[in-house]
């Protein structure tokens, strides 16, 4: 097979483009799904199991994308485009990669994040880390600032089994800065539970300003990593849980403790700008003791629930949730696979 190269022109006057997509482990298929859902036909094909495959639609990249960006789907946490597919036979592929790079005038001196991935299996590279090494190594005519953060574009490049894909994009075209969407938070000294990473990464994929709220529920809050976010934010907050919260924060002076199930406690209208719930409940339960409590939600107040997806039809689940949520004046801005959500997805709704 001939390698192939298509240029950011040529893809412009062909209507087919090439992404790479990735999405949680095992939700891949779902992802897919919801690339059928919008463009209808389309080819694919696995690169890691459940997790990343090369699509080809029939649409041009740029329309494509502009599509994708401005209504993100739930499944498909990262895309990057391939505008570059040469047969992976180690050094070779790499020098014609540095020189593709080097002919793009907007590389120049610009703030470059070069993130490189790997199939398990890869002739290119041992590693991802070698492979981005080697890249490096022949991109130093860019003068380019090469950084991790903030990026004004994105090198990807994914080495297949026997292909090396490379793109470049800005980072929003991606739907994340972060390579592969796999977005890491340090593990901080004396945390309370990995869950606090969901509502972390909430914040950054949401755009959500959390020191705007002044008054939060938590239902289902034990062991506290949660509620342990939003008080760092400065919000005063009522953590409701059967189960024991963290002793560390069991004295704190903006926090209320009720030791008791959700389907007991009841409070004033309006006493809360902001509901999370990270309850691993069944999601139809999960939503009536929700639906109970929302009065106590000011309008314009944003709720937070995690979705536990229990093995059903996802899709179905999710449409089912967010049509009950919305007979309760909760209009959803965001349904979203966070990339630190296991079985389950998380809802952004404002209550109108
Ligand atoms: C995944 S944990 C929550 C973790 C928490 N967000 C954190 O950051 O530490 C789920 C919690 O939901 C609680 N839960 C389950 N059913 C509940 C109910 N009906 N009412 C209140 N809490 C409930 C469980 O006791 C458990 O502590």
């Amino acid at each position: 097979m001939d390698d192939k190269i298509l240029t950011n022109d040529e893809q412009k006057h062909t209507t087919t483009s090439r992404f790479i997509c990735t999405a949680n482990h095992g939700f891949a298929p779902y992802a897919q799904e919801e690339l059928r859902r919008r463009f209808g036909k389309l080819k694919s094909s696995v690169l890691v199991s459940g997790e990343v495959f090369l699509v080809t639609l029939f649409e041009e990249a740029e329309q494509a994308v502009a599509n994708i960006v401005s209504n993100p789907p739930i499944f498909l946490r990262h895309i990057q485009p391939v505008q570059l597919e040469l047969r992976a036979d180690a050094d070779e592929a790499l020098e014609q990669t540095a020189q593709y790079l080097l002919r793009q005038d907007k590389l120049y001196e610009a703030s470059i994040s070069l993130q490189a991935r790997k199939a398990e299996r890869s002739v290119a590279a041992e590693s991802a880390g070698e492979l981005r090494e080697k890249l490096l190594q022949r991109l130093t005519g860019l003068n380019a600032d090469f950084v991790v953060r903030d990026p004004e574009w994105v090198i990807s490049v994914f080495a297949a089994e026997d292909m090396l894909y490379i793109g470049v994009s800005s980072p929003a075209e991606n739907l994340s800065d972060w390579s592969g969407g796999a977005i890491r938070f340090q593990r901080e000294e004396g945390q309370i539970s990995r869950a606090k990473f969901k509502l972390l990464e909430a914040e950054q994929s949401f755009g959500i300003d959390f020191r705007s709220f002044g008054s939060a529920l938590d239902v289902g809050a034990a062991p506290g990593g949660w509620t342990s976010f939003l008080l760092e934010r400065g919000l005063k907050v009522t953590a409701v849980d059967p189960a024991l919260m963290h002793e560390s924060l069991r004295n704190h002076p903006n926090l209320r403790i009720l030791k008791k199930n959700a389907s007991e406690v009841r409070f004033r209208e309006n006493e809360f700008d902001l509901l999370v719930c990270d309850m691993s409940w069944s999601p139809k339960q999960m939503v009536k003791l929700v639906k109970e409590l929302l009065p106590s939600l000011g309008t314009g107040g944003t709720a937070i629930v995690t979705v536990k997806l229990m093995h059903k039809k996802p899709m179905a689940l999710i449409g089912e949730v967010i049509a009950s949520f919305e007979e309760a004046q909760m209009q959803v801005q965001r349904a979203k696979q966070l990339f630190h959500n296991r079985d389950e997805i998380t809802l952004y709704m404002i209550k109108y």
